[in-house]
């Protein structure tokens, strides 16, 4: 395993973490990663999610969309860090990515700045579909090949970086940011596989995971869970 971490941990078990997309599929297998090291959860979900893999767990409940501001305030206010999984995957056009995938971030970011100036730790969720496909055995993917996405989700999830990174270099407050870009995962991944998280580019602590057998793809999601935590 290769991890460059240059943020550290912030957070103590104890601290309350908020989750957002926390009944996808990361997400939930963060609230338990998350749960399982001591720390205190709030899932920010829909009313119309499914919340199926989490509904169980012992832990806090905020009910918004990412572009609902005053829901989105609500619900990050005393926490001490946030973990934006939220995001659309799949969608019909490029405008929706756009805004769910780069203006929701925009705004719960923003959420931060505004109503928890305190917060310690914002984690991004990002891709390697950010950074776009390898050329070839001798095209190494990594923090200093500039990132060249090729599809609408991985062109949000790239603009959605540089507008966190924006807002962290800014001097209006100051995002206490980290972005991780794992690779592709999926419940038919498998489980007792390992990733290997890798670093890519910026300012503030970034990082990619990826499978320790490929170096690309289908790392298992207890690993990915486990690596988003110590990011
Ligand atoms: N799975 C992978 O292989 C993989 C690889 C690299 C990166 N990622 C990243 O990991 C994150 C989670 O992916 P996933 O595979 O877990 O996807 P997922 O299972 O589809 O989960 C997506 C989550 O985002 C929520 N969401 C979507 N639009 C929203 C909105 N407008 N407001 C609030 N919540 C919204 C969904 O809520 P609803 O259930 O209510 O729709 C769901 O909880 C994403 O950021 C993705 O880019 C995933």
């Amino acid at each position: 395993m290769f991890v460059r971490r240059r943020g550290g941990l912030v957070t103590e078990p104890g601290d309350l973490v908020l989750v957002t997309g926390a009944n996808g599929f990361v997400g939930s297998h963060l609230v338990e990663a998350l749960l399982a090291r001591g720390h205190r959860v709030r899932c920010m979900v829909r009313t119309t999610s499914d919340l199926a893999f989490i509904r169980h767990l012992p832990v806090e409940w905020a009910y918004c969309d990412l572009c609902d501001g005053e829901g989105v305030r609500a619900a990050v206010r005393g926490v001490g860090a946030v973990c934006h999984c939220a995001a659309l995957t799949r969608a019909l056009d490029e405008e929706t990515f756009l805004r769910v995938n780069v203006r929701g971030a925009e705004v719960l970011a923003r959420a931060c700045l505004e109503a928890n100036p305190r917060l310690r730790r914002f984690l991004f969720v990002s891709s390697v579909a950010a950074a776009g496909p390898s050329d070839g055995p001798s095209d190494t993917v990594d923090e200093l090949r500039p990132p060249r996405p090729v599809s609408w989700y991985g062109k949000s999830k790239l603009a959605a970086e540089q507008a966190l990174q924006t807002m962290a270099g800014g001097g209006d407050g100051r995002l206490p940011l980290t972005i991780v870009r794992p690779a592709r995962d999926s419940p038919a991944a498998n489980r007792s596989a390992c990733c290997r998280p890798y670093v890519v580019a910026c300012r503030v602590p970034t990082m990619a995971m990826a499978s320790a057998s490929s170096g690309l793809s289908s790392p298992c999601t207890n690993s990915t869970a486990g690596g988003l935590w110590i990011s």
